[in-house]
This record gives structure tokens, sequence and C-alpha cells, in this order.
């Protein structure tokens, strides 16, 4: 079934109130509810029914008004139960049974670990009993929890703990109360051995909020990080956006069984263990930042998600793109916090980069493939399917433009319209974009947001191609955009693209001042406004000549080609002064060198080839350059964002050589300088630290480290080893071990070591499977596919967790194209076995794994015949689940 944008309709009923009584048993929990309904409209018909929606419920009993209904009176289908005549308001009444332990979906309630807990974004609450599952009826909810005093002692949910007492037969219950009306989809409950690290603070009201990090006992030494990073991000909230928290308790609880991320249930956040366990010894830097990251995006969401919600699951991106927003600009300004001013751009300019390289790795090829939607889709099968890069980072650019066609002053005075309006309801991305309008307008009245609603419609990446002409005193520069046909979407109107921009003059290095001539209304500040398909902007006032800087710090998320030629890129790459698009110059120049590689099969003497050498070169002289920046530009661009943006059809495995080769080449140029580098940057011994400069003096030593291993001689080896034995934190000995693993002659004794001593620590384990799974096919020495078919029979090895399912599949699928791309056939033949072996376990995570093959029609014929072979056979499995079948129906669509 496919479910329309066009077809929202509001529902029949509201539910005023939801009290939900939980008798907690492994097997067998008994779910009883008591739900105060009235009609939705005003003028309503007294006899619309009342829609339920219900997945495998055992339904036991059913009250209206207190009398018991007969079944004429209700219809009860495999998706719902609808009460026939219901009256304009009254009392239902519920008794159902759910199986805890049987839920492998982990969505709805489940068992992780003998320990409750809930995931009911997007539609988990209908798994635990009949409710009007959907983000427009907004409830207030009382939930009492009645459980085993011993095998689970703490029992939370949603608000304020309003009761707790002990019962007969070894049981005790808790009573929580929500003061904030919210859906279902907010809803949870968390029952088990847990213990907490808490912390009263202030907030901006003066008043106090008790703040917990929940985890099972033996992990509180991980959780110092997490409450760190919590109360950072309320004290940002506040700061920067004016937002307070609204709750007298806030808690976080991590558990190792989980789909996703995190979720934001309305005061009870639950994450997975990998978003919230941070202690050097275990987590590397990179951890660090996401567990900072997204427990900020969790505590963000509860005014971008909770407070204002979505109306229906089209919108999802008004809360997702939004607080993904929030999120980046958080840790941009956490990572900024205390430096200078050029040290505070170029950090911020770091974060910026890996974001950009998240779009392009991964958002563009979903826009160019067949699963491409708007950041607002108009239809989906499986809505779980719709968590996407798109609607979520490509959502979070779109929220950005608007933040760059503002300025932070106009939108966050769009924010406080947005609230004013609609704090309390369930609203459209429309609804937010009319908020930033009327701030914009309440200055600029000349200006409106019209045309720029096209990215909230509108799928695939626009093209923008740039030239120009310098002549007098003048530069005539032309831009002209297209965007190539998605799924149900042929032709698209023009884009208003904010083209971020400067001329940096050949001579001095310098920014010159920007003169429009043409057009002047379209320049704000140094950002160009292009909207139309075809456009000349003529700029004076350059007398000598500049080369021009466009799309500065990414101001629009779109595939920009222009006139550069070799010999600007290598300006730019030494002097542009954006950061971002410095370090963009880099990325074009190995782009081009690697793709000459790959064309001549394996030949270095191109002059982009050359190119390259002599950026390297110069990065490596500059001594202004910062340990953040200087790390980002050593690196070649990824082997995805290689394949996507190569023009034609690709063989991964080529691509994988023709990178390994530019890379081996810098390797042995600057063997030197790579080894002074390390040594200069190797602090082994000193105490570990997190923070952002000393992140990225670590992150400069393992970039060196990793070239100093691809020239590959015994000493260089001995220095990855020593590396791994003296190592004081897991980002050091990560580093070691991957280079150690990847190059390696043989399989390392490090690898067995590394097993043995972080065995009880899942996470780690998961790092293990994943570095195992991802080695390359230039490492001659390991047969990759046998070492993952022996991975997948490892002990420790199984598909039910989803952390360690993604460790060995997503890692060989989508981190390891050499290996899975294979010219046999196998690669695919081993990951189609593990998605339909997947699809009955947790559907979700399969639908995920799933899309290991979307970009199939861009691979060479011998590829995707192979790959056709494999598609089929999932298609054509029994039982598959809708999650699975919509992507790989649309693949195969994609013929
Ligand atoms: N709202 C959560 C977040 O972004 C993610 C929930 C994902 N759930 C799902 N069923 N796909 O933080
Ligand atoms: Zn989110």
């Amino acid at each position: 079934i496919t479910f329309y944008r066009k077809d929202y309709t509001a529902p029949n009923h509201r539910i005023k109130s939801t009290d939900l009584i939980f008798t907690l048993n492994p097997s067998r929990t008994k779910v009883e509810s008591r739900l105060q309904f009235e009609s939705w409209g005003e003028t309503n018909p007294d006899n619309l029914p009342l829609e339920l929606d219900g997945e495998d419920l055992e339904l036991e009993k059913v009250l209206l008004n207190g009398k018991q209904l007969t079944s004429e009176s209700y219809t009860q289908t495999a998706s719902g139960l609808t009460i026939h005549n219901p009256g304009r308001e009254g009392l239902l009444e519920l008794t159902v049974y759910i199986q805890p332990d049987k839920n492998t979906r982990l969505e709805g309630l489940y068992v992780s670990n003998g320990n409750f807990f809930t995931q009911c974004e997007a539609q988990g609450f209908r798994r635990i009993t009949y409710f009007p599952d959907r983000p427009d009826v907004l409830s207030q909810f009382t939930v009492t929890l009645i459980a085993d005093k011993t095998t689970h002692p703490v029992s939370l949910s949603n608000g304020n703990l309003i009761e707790e007492k002990s019962l007969d037969d070894g049981l005790h219950q808790t009573r929580w109360e929500d003061p904030f009306p919210k859906p279902a989809y907010l809803f949870a409950l968390v029952a088990g051995r847990f213990v907490c690290q808490e912390e009263t603070i202030q907030k901006g009201d003066g008043k106090p909020a008790l703040l917990q990090v929940w985890v099972e006992p033996g992990n509180l030494d991980k959780t110092d990080f997490a409450m760190q990073s919590l109360k950072k991000s309320i004290d940002w909230d506040r700061s920067r956006f004016g937002l307070d928290l609204d709750l007298d308790r806030f808690m976080i609880v991590a558990t190792a069984d989980f789909n996703m991320g995190a979720m934001e249930n309305k005061g009870l956040n639950i994450f997975n263990t990998r978003f919230v366990f941070a202690n050097p010894e275990l987590a590397t830097d990179v951890d660090f930042e996401n567990v900072e990251s997204v427990v900020g995006h969790e505590y963000f969401h509860n005014w971008t998600g909770n407070r204002v919600t979505c109306r229906d699951w089209f919108q999802l991106s008004l809360k997702e793109g939004l607080t993904v927003f929030r999120d980046q600009e958080f840790s941009a300004d956490m990572m900024a916090e205390g430096l200078d001013v050029k040290q505070a751009e170029s950090a911020r300019a770091a974060k910026r980069i890996d974001d950009v390289k998240v779009l392009r790795a991964a958002q563009f090829p979903e826009d160019a493939g067949p699963m491409a939607h708007p950041i607002r889709p108009d239809s989906y099968q499986e809505i779980n399917n719709f968590y996407t890069v798109t609607v979520y980072e490509k959502g979070a650019e779109v929220i950005r433009m608007q933040h760059t066609l503002l300025g932070e002053t106009l939108f966050q005075r769009g924010m406080k319209i947005y609230f004013d309006r609609h704090d309390g309801q369930a609203v459209t991305c429309e609804d937010f974009v009319a908020a930033m309008e009327t701030a914009l307008q309440e200055s600029h009245p000349e200006l409106d947001l019209k045309q720029f609603r096209h990215w909230y419609a509108q799928a695939g990446t626009p093209e923008v191609f740039a030239s120009w002409k310098q002549a007098d005193d003048r530069l005539e520069l032309t831009l002209k955009q297209s965007c190539r046909p998605t799924p149900g979407q042929a032709t698209k109107p023009a884009f208003h693209i904010p083209v971020k921009l400067g001329f940096v003059d050949v001579a001095s290095g310098n920014d010159m001042p920007l003169v429009l001539e043409s057009n002047a209304a379209a320049l704000h500040g140094d950002v160009l406004d292009f909207t139309q398909a075809s456009e000349t902007f003529v700029f004076t006032g350059l007398s000598k000549p500049v080369v021009p800087s466009l799309l500065r710090g990414f101001s629009a998320p779109v595939i920009l080609h222009t006139a550069h030629n070799t010999e600007d890129l290598i300006f730019l790459a030494g002097h542009d002064n954006d950061p971002f698009n410095r370090w963009d110059a880099c990325q074009k120049v190995y782009g081009k060198a690697i793709v000459d590689i790959y064309k001549s099969a394996g030949d270095t003497g191109s002059a982009n080839t050359q190119a390259a050498v002599q950026v390297v070169g110069s990065l490596l002289q500059d001594a202004q350059l910062s340990d953040g920046f200087l790390a980002l530009a050593l690196q070649l661009p990824g082997e995805g964002t290689l394949l996507e943006a190569f023009e034609g059809l690709v063989d991964p495995v080529a691509m994988h050589f023709a990178r390994t080769t530019l890379r081996d080449l810098l390797a042995c140029t600057y063997a030197a300088e790579f080894n002074a580098l390390y040594a200069e940057r190797n602090l082994n011994g000193q105490p570990y630290e997190y923070n952002a400069i000393a992140a990225s003096q670590r992150a400069l030593k393992n970039v060196a480290l990793s070239y100093l291993l691809a020239a590959g001689s015994e000493e260089e080896l001995a220095i990855a080893q020593a590396q791994y034995a003296q190592a004081n934190n897991m980002t050091d000995r990560m580093a070691a071990l991957s280079n150690l693993v990847h190059t390696s002659a043989e399989k390392p004794a490090e690898l067995a070591d590394f097993f043995e001593r972080f065995k009880l620590e899942p996470l780690v384990v998961d790092k293990w499977f994943m570095l195992q799974a991802t080695i390359p096919a230039s490492n001659e020495n390991a047969d990759t596919l046998q070492i993952i078919r022996d991975l997948l029979k490892h002990p420790a090895f199984t598909l039910k967790n989803p952390n360690r399912a993604r460790s060995v599949l997503a890692a060989f699928a989508m981190q390891n194209p050499s290996v899975f791309h294979n010219h046999g056939g196998e690669g695919y033949a081993l990951w189609a076995d593990l998605v339909i072996e997947l699809n009955t376990i947790n559907p979700q995570v399969a639908a995920r794994m799933a899309r290991g093959l979307d970009r199939w029609t861009k691979l060479v014929p011998l590829l995707q015949d192979k790959a056709r072979v494999q598609l089929e056979r999932i298609f054509n499995t029994d039982k598959l689940s809708p999650d699975v079948r919509e992507v790989i129906g649309k693949a195969l669509d994609a013929a």
C-alpha cells in the first residue's frame, strides 16, 4: 500500500486524556487503557466512528462508558479497531496483552537483556495498545507501571513521578504524569535493573530540574560525558535560541538494542548505548563528538518536535531537518568555544566540512537513486524507510539556507513567531516557512520565500554551472542550474539558490569588495540570490585578476561545476579565504587526479595528478594551517563520493585501486614529511583529554600514520605497532589497529589482542567486527569475503542486535565498495543472504541494509547483471516485509 500526503484528513476524535496501566511481564504484559475522547470538530456529525490503530494485540475487553461492548458494536482487523457510534464524547476502556520478549523488531515494547524498553516513533505505539497512532492526536498521559521488585526495580515513564509504592506478591508500582499533551509516538517506558548518574541544575526561571542518565549496572564509568553534554545542551538552547527546559525532570536511558541512534520521548530520551557511553579507553574522539551531538539533538527536539510536532509523517523534516540544523550549530559552537577568532573560524569550518562530507557521500546518492524523495515526501509505503539522509541532512541544509537568507537575528525572530503561533500544535513544514517569511518581511517587505519553497517539494540535487569572463574592471558571472528527473518528477522549476561568494585577488590573496552592477538587489552582503535557469551577474571594480570562490561554506546543497582550471584550483587550495572552499578546492584536485588514474588504468602521469602532488606538498609546508584543517585537507575524497561524482557507469573495484594509487604516490613522495608530522604530533604517553584542539592533533597524527603505512616498509609497520601497544585511548589504538588490519601483510597479532582486551565491551567488539568487514580489496593478503563468512559464525555475532548486525553487514555493503562489488558477484550474494535473514528478525534494520544496491544502475554492465539477480532473489522471498519490499521494489523499478 502507498500512502499519499494529499490524502490527509483530520481525525474524527481527539483523545483528551490517556490513562495507562502496565502490568509488566516479559512474556505476557497486560496493558489497560482509559481513553477520554471527544469529537474533533464542532460541526462533526454525531455518528462518526472512533478509529484506533493496533497490530499484533490480543484484545480482552472493550468498555464504552463503563459498559462492555458486544462484538457488533466494533470492528477489529489486523490493523486496528473501529468503535461504531461512540457518540461525541465518552470513555473507552481497553485491556490488551502483548509479548515483549518475542519482539525482535524492537518497535513497540520490547525486552533487551531482561529490561523493558519502548520505541514508538513512528508507529510503534499501535503494537502496545489500540490508539489513534498519528502525530496530530495529542493527549495528556498518566502511566502506572507495575513490575517485579527484584527483576525490574526501576520503572520510568514520561514526565513527573507522582507516586511510588510497594504491592503484594513482590511487585511494586510507579505512577507518572506528563503535564504536556503529546502524540503517542513520544510515549516511553523503561523498566529493569538500572543505576544512574544524577545532578540537579537550575533552570532559567531559577527552579531546579533533576537530570539523570540511566544505564545497566557496571556502566556508570561511561556516563560523565553524556551528562556534561546534556548540561551544555540545556545552556546552549537557552542562550542561543532562548528556549529553556520545561520539565522538573529529564532522563536519558541507554540500551544496547536499539534500531536507530536515539529517541526524543518527552522527558525520557532513550538512546542506543553507542551515543551515551564515552570514556577514553573505549570511545574514540569521533565517538565523543557523536555523543555530544546526539544528546544535543534529542534534547533540542524537546522544543522542535515535542512542543511543536508534526501534523503527519510527511512533515517529518519539520522536526528532523530543524533539529539537525540545531545540533550542527550546537556542535560548531562547542568546538569553537574558548578559541580566538581565527581558530574558531577554522573549528567551525571543520564541522561544516564533516557535515558536507556526509551529504555528498550519502545524500547525493540517495537523491540520484530509486529512493529519491523531496525533504517533504509526497508518498511512502513504509514510513520507517523515510528516516533518511534527505529528510534529516538535506532537511537541515534547507533550514540552513533560510538561516543564510535571513541572518541570525531574523532567523531567531522567525523561530519566535513559529513558537508564538504553534506551541502545543501539530503542524506542517509550510507553517515553519510561513513563520520565517513573516520575520523576513517585517524587515524586507519586498522579499519572500515563494520560490524557496520548491526545496520542500522537489527531489534531486540541483546542478549549478558557473562560468565567467573578466575584462577591464568588470567580471561577468554566468550561473545556470538544472536538476535531473527523479521518480515522479520529470521536470522542475528553478530553485532559489543562495550563492555565497568572493573574488580572490590573485596578487594579494585578499578578497575584493563585491560590487554588483546588474540586478544589484540580488546581492545581500556576500550572498547572491540565484533564481533563474540561467542568469548573468556583472560585478565591477575588479581591475586586477581574481579567481571566483563560489558557494562558500557550501551555501546550498547543490553540485557545483565551475570553469576553474587546474591552476585556479591550485590557487584556491592555497589561498581561498573561505576555509570550506579551500578544503573543497583540494578535494576537487584529488578527485580529478583519481579519475585520471581510473581512466588510464593506473597511469600517474596526468597534469591533475601532478597538481594533487603539488597541493599536498604546499599543505605540508604551510605553517599557518590548524591541525584540524590540515587533517581534513590531506584526506582524499571517500570512495562513495568518488563513485557518485563519476560521469557514466563505474567500476567500484577499479575506483578503489585508482584512489589507492594516488594515496601511495603521495605517501612515497612525502614519506619524510609525513614522518616528521607524525613525530611532532605524537603525544603518546601524555594524558588523554577530549577537546577540539587535542582531537585535531590526534586526527592529524593518525592521517600521517595512514600515509606512513601506505608507503609500507617494515619500519612504518613498527610505528603502528608501537602506537597500538602504547595507546592510552581508543582513538590512537583504533587508528593504529585499523591501519595494521587494512594494510598489513598478515593477520596482525594486535587483532586478537584487541578482542581479548575488550571482549566484555559490546561497543568495542562492534569495532572489532567492523574493522575486519572493511578490509579493502587492495590488501592482497586478506580474503575479506571469507573473513566475513567466518565472522558471521563467530560466537559473538548475532543479527538480533542491530549494532552488531550493522558492524558486519553495513560495514561491508556500505563502507567497503571494493569487496562488496567484487566482479564475481559473491559480495552481492552474501549481502542478499543476510538481508533475507534479517527481514524476518527486524524489518526496519533489514530495510536499511537493503539500500546497499540502491545505485546499481550506475555500475558497469557486468556488475549490473550480478546485482539484478540478487535484487530479484530478495524481492521474490516469501514473507518479505513491507519495509524491505519498498526498498528492493523501487531499486528494481529503476532499471
Ligand atoms: N526521532 C528520532 C531522532 O531523530 C529517530 C526515530 C527513528 N525511528 C524510526 N522508527 N525510524 O532522534
Ligand atoms: Zn531527530
